[in-house]
């Protein structure tokens, strides 16, 4: 391994910001950029944001989107560290985008709303992070609203999202009374000052927060600070970058992200203590950022639905080596060599073409239908990445061709627009019939409309009444033949032809897992151990 690959290695950080829609992402988002110099006045990134008002128009949507893949990845130096933030869309109908990115990233800031605490969403998110061992910095915002007791809200994110915790920062107050936050870390006083735009504040050292001089800063909160310092040193173990690393314990800071506040501190413990580019599992074996030869996989394949514009652009994660311009390298699935004369970076709004990238680079490559998610590029190596999984849809309805003259055309449709990610397919083993699932309704009216302006092709929904995809499978064959001959009408199959259980209800699910205890029942496509 060349010094100059590992220099360029060891300088990258790759990461994304994950939340609860409206706990403050965007501005989080904004706030880093600022720092790194990216962007110059708070503001110009909430173009990135699908708006809440947009939500029942899909190529409003679509139109937002289409801004927001400039923003998808946003690379950015602070402290020559060389950042890769890569965005994940808020809105709920595109969880699956979402989760898929969380693929391509080596850790996580999670966002919280420090008056609605965990919420769904975080949920969600959180489980795709425990299941892939991502480590997790946590960023409780909004604190200069009236929020929840902050042991209370430690304590609803070690049980809800099954991940321990240690405060490295203590916020004194909160709500109009706000006075600031005490580093736990560094003994330092930072007091709060509403002020959107500044980025340089004042510490204050505060070596031993017994003494006198504290009342100087918080008057009347000096004594509630104590009393919470001591309950934190003494319930919390001392901050240990080792599990962090390992995605079992995760540091958790206070602030106000509106206001800039806590921010600094936060991406000045990221850049320490977040991970270099992390190897990915493959079939076969693990593949190190550090080898020379360059791998990478697809995670999001983004289409235009613009007809002046119709085209597809592929999110590469590079996984190992450095990738070069004009280049062949070996799809791995289609066996073909390729080169790209193209490939994009992003920077704030705007789109770069690169010579190079490297281990822990995410690059945007022009498509022409070459790309399906999970899809793997190498110098030549049969190399089939793992650890993109697929997961439970919550929304499933049947496809009913409406024009039988174009059977063709909505087959082709439907099977290249599943491929891109949009929406999951399910085949009856036993049958004829096709069902599309979804994270929200959204999907939907998408598919209609490009399978009417990209294939000319028609179709209907049916909803169906399914409560969740599992994946089966059983160390005895026969009784997994059984058991699909006993619930035929429920058993698809996926796009990778895995056996999949479709269930009616939680109760129904509840009781076949039961009544059947040698099939094992799972929520991803692929479990990663
Ligand atoms: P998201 O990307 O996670 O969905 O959240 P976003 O940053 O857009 O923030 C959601 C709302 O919360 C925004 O208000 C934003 O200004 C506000 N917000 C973010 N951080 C803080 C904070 O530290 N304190 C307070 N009080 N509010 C915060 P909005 O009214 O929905 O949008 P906007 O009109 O301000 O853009």
């Amino acid at each position: 391994m060349s010094s100059k690959l590992q220099s360029e290695i060891s300088k990258r950080r790759t990461f994304a910001i994950i939340s609860h829609p409206d706990a403050g992402k965007t501005t989080l988002t904004e706030k880093f950029l600022l720092y790194g110099g990216a962007i110059q006045t708070a503001g110009a990134v909430k173009s990135n944001k699908i708006k809440k008002t947009a939500s029942s128009d899909f190529m409003e949507i679509e139109r937002q989107r289409g801004i927001s893949v400039a923003t998808s990845v946003m690379t950015f130096e602070y402290q020559n560290v060389l950042i890769n933030l890569l965005d994940t869309p808020g809105h709920k109908d595109f969880a699956e985008d979402t989760y898929r990115t969380l693929t391509a990233v080596d850790s996580v800031i999670l966002v919280i709303d420090c008056v609605k605490g965990v919420e769904t969403q975080t949920e969600k998110l959180m489980e795709v992070c425990r299941m892939r061992k991502t480590p997790v910095i946590v960023f409780i915002n909004k604190l200069d609203r009236p929020g929840r007791d902050p042991f209370e809200l430690l304590d609803e994110l070690e049980e809800k999202l099954k991940i321990k915790v240690r405060p490295l920062s203590w916020p004194i107050s909160n709500g109009d009374t706000f006075q600031g936050v005490y580093n736990l870390y560094d003994s330092q006083l930072n007091l709060f000052e509403s002020d959107k735009q500044k980025i340089e504040r004042e510490k204050i050292l505060i070596k031993d927060i017994k003494q006198p001089e504290l009342e100087q800063y918080i008057g009347k909160y000096a004594g509630q600070l104590r009393e919470d310092v001591e309950l934190v040193e003494g319930v919390y173990e001392a901050f240990d970058e080792n599990p962090y690393k390992h995605g079992d314990l995760a540091p958790v800071f206070f602030g106000s992200a509106l206001n800039n506040f806590g921010v600094k501190e936060l991406l000045d413990t990221f850049i320490r203590i977040a991970p270099h580019p992390v190897g990915r599992k493959s079939e076969t074996r693990e593949i190190k950022p550090t080898e020379k030869a360059f791998t990478g996989f697809i995670f999001k394949i983004h289409a235009n639905l613009d007809p002046n514009h119709r085209d597809r652009i592929a999110f590469l994660r590079v996984c190992s080596g450095e990738f070069e311009r004009n280049k062949f390298f070996h799809h791995v699935r289609l066996d073909k060599k390729l080169k790209f004369a193209n490939p994009a970076s992003f920077m704030a709004q705007s789109k770069q073409m690169i010579e190079h990238a490297y281990a822990g680079d995410v690059i945007g490559l022009y498509d022409t239908g070459n790309f399906k998610i999970g899809d793997g590029l190498s110098e030549g190596e049969k190399i089939h990445f793992i650890g993109i999984p697929s997961f439970s849809p919550e929304i499933f309805k049947e496809v009913v061709n409406k024009d039988p003259m174009k059977s063709k055309q909505l087959e082709k449709g439907i099977q290249q627009l599943t491929e891109e990610g949009l929406a999951q397919l399910f085949t009856q083993r036993s049958g004829n019939k096709k069902y599309i699932g979804t994270v929200g309704e959204l999907q939907f009216e998408v598919i209609q409309y490009r399978l009417k302006n990209e294939y000319s092709a028609s179709c209907d929904f049916h909803g169906m009444n399914f409560y969740c995809a599992c994946w089966i499978s059983s160390t005895s064959k026969a009784k997994l033949e059984e058991f699909c001959r006993h619930k035929e009408q429920f058993i698809v199959l996926d796009k990778q032809k895995k056996l999949v259980f479709l269930a009616q209800s939680k109760g129904v699910l509840d009781i076949t897992m039961n009544n059947y205890p040698d099939i094992e029942f799972r929520f991803t496509s692929e479990f990663v151990v």
